[in-house]
This record gives structure tokens, sequence and C-alpha cells, in this order.
């Protein structure tokens, strides 16, 4: 069956239940041990400064917002942004909660910023860009709000190949389904570096992260799998019986990658670095 392109308007819409926040919001502490050094990788490489102006684009419930706003300090300034309101009062909270006072949100869409241009130091994005209806669009609305050397720094999946534990299951429900996830829609080599010259961008370098997630039995990968959003967008696609299937031949795939610690799963991100 012919694959059809990622549709990424129906993606947007997918995000914005209060649901889909309080899940992501559930997930932090994975997403941190998973994603922390990534993250980190991501600030330094936007080399945050304390005093900076930082928009955090697609900001989720806020995990690196907050590491952006220790990183500028009291004198600086991060303003959060998402097209879910669920999201970013999520967010909002976990600021309050944290003792910081340097953080705004405001709902947003990506590809149409309602910001000055030339008014911020840095930009951030992580995991959102790929799942941007145009993200070309949303690069050049960056680079406009970005100050004349400031840098976006963003964050995507590397291919799926890469990324077995939400890859095998989206080449899965894609093969059964015939719909492919924007997830990887930045993956392929060449393909991110080419969206951020489009945005017209300066000395971009995309760097590969790997890291490892440990699971102790394809049980507990399954469980993990059925409460991520990726895939129950994925299998929301199938009929009951191609979703029966499709959780059949997850669990075959899965049983080949246990050895005798349980599962141990390879991943990689993909920073993207752009200057104006
Ligand atoms: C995978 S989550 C990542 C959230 C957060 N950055 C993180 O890494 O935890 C993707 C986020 O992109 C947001 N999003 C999707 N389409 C968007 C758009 N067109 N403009 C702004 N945000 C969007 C969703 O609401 C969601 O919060």
């Amino acid at each position: 069956m012919a694959t059809k392109s990622p549709d990424r308007t129906e993606t947007g819409r997918n995000w914005a239940s209060s649901e889909v926040a309080e899940q992501w919001s559930r997930r932090q502490a994975r997403r941190d041990k998973t994603y922390g050094p990534a993250t980190e990788m991501m600030l330094d490489l936007a080399r945050i400064s304390a005093g900076d102006r930082v928009l955090d684009v697609a900001a989720g419930t806020g995990d690196q917002t907050l590491l952006a706003a220790r990183r500028v300090g009291p004198n600086g300034y991060v303003l959060t942004t998402d097209l879910s309101a669920a999201m970013l009062n999520v967010a909002a909270e976990a600021a309050r909660e944290a003792g910081l006072t340097n953080i705004e949100t405001r709902v947003m869409d990506s590809a149409s910023l309602d910001l000055d241009a030339d008014s911020f130091d840095v930009v951030i994005c992580r995991l959102g860009l790929m799942l941007f209806p145009d993200p070309p669009k949303a690069l050049r609305e960056i680079h406009r709000v970005l100050k004349r050397g400031g840098k976006l720094a963003a964050l995507v999946f590397s291919t799926t190949e890469k990324n077995p534990y939400q890859g095998l299951p989206l080449a899965i429900t894609c093969r059964l389904g015939g719909t492919m996830s924007p997830q990887f829609s930045l993956s392929e080599p060449g393909v991110l570096d080419e969206a951020f010259r489009g945005g017209g961008f300066q000395d971009i370098n995309v760097h590969p992260v790997s890291f490892r997630r440990h699971f102790s039995s394809v049980t507990e990968v399954i469980q993990s799998l059925r409460d991520t959003i990726f895939t129950r967008e994925a299998m929301s696609k199938l009929t009951d019986a191609e979703r029966e299937q499709a959780w059949s031949e997850i669990d075959q795939q899965l049983g080949k990658l246990q050895g005798p610690g349980g599962l141990d799963l390879p991943g990689e991100m993909l920073i993207g670095v752009g200057t104006k």
C-alpha cells in the first residue's frame, strides 16, 4: 500500500486537548532521563547567556523552558509559546512552582508569530519543528524575530531505523494504515539543513546525539508505547482489526530485540543550529 504524506495540520489539532497535556506532563520524568543530555546540548549550542531574551517555540509543558530560564537568570526573559493553551498552563504552573519569575507564556502558532522583528537573542524548539504544517514558513518567522547574529537551536528525531522504540511501531502502523507520521519528517540526511537554509539561516550545523532507553521486558515497552501520543495518533488511523494486527506485529518484532537483561533500545536525535 502506498503511504500518504504526513497530515501535519491534523497533528497540531491533536496536541491541543487537555488530555494530551496531562499525558505529556505525566511523562516528564521519563523525558528528563531520555532527552535530558540532548536538551542540555541544544541549550549549549544555542549559546544562551545570562540576560538573554529567549523564545521557546512549541514549548509544550515547558521542560526546556525552565532550563533556559535558569540559564538566562533574573535579568533575562523566556517567552514560551505553543498552539496548545492546555500545555502552556502546565508550563506556567511548573514555572510558579520552581519560583521562576522570568517566564511568560503565550498561545501562538509557529507559522505566524505575533512578535516584533529582531526582538530575541535566541530561539529554541524541542521536538516541535517536524510537526508543523510548513516547517520552512515557521523557520522564516523564527528568523524574522531573531536579532542579527542570534541563534536558533532545534531538536528533532533522527530516522525510524535509528529510533526503534517509536520507529518500529510507526513503520508497522504506516504499512497497515498507509499514513506516515510527521514525527520523522525532518530525519533523513540533509533535510533539516535544507529547511534551515530555506528559513534564511547561515552557519548551519546538524549534530546527531545518541541515547538509550532501557526496558525490563517487551510488556513494559508495549505499556509505554500505548501511553505515547505519537503511537496513539498512528493507531487511531487504523481499524480495530488492523490495530490488533499492529500490536501483535510490534510484540513479535520487539521480542527479537530482547536480551537477557531486557531491551536496551538505541535512539538518535538531531540538533539543528543556525545563525541569523
Ligand atoms: C512533541 S511536543 C514537544 C513539546 C516540548 N517542546 C517538549 O519537548 O517537551 C510538540 C508540541 O508542539 C506543539 N505544536 C504543534 N503544532 C504547533 C504549531 N503549529 N505551532 C505551535 N506549536 C505547535 C504541540 O502543541 C506540542 O506541545
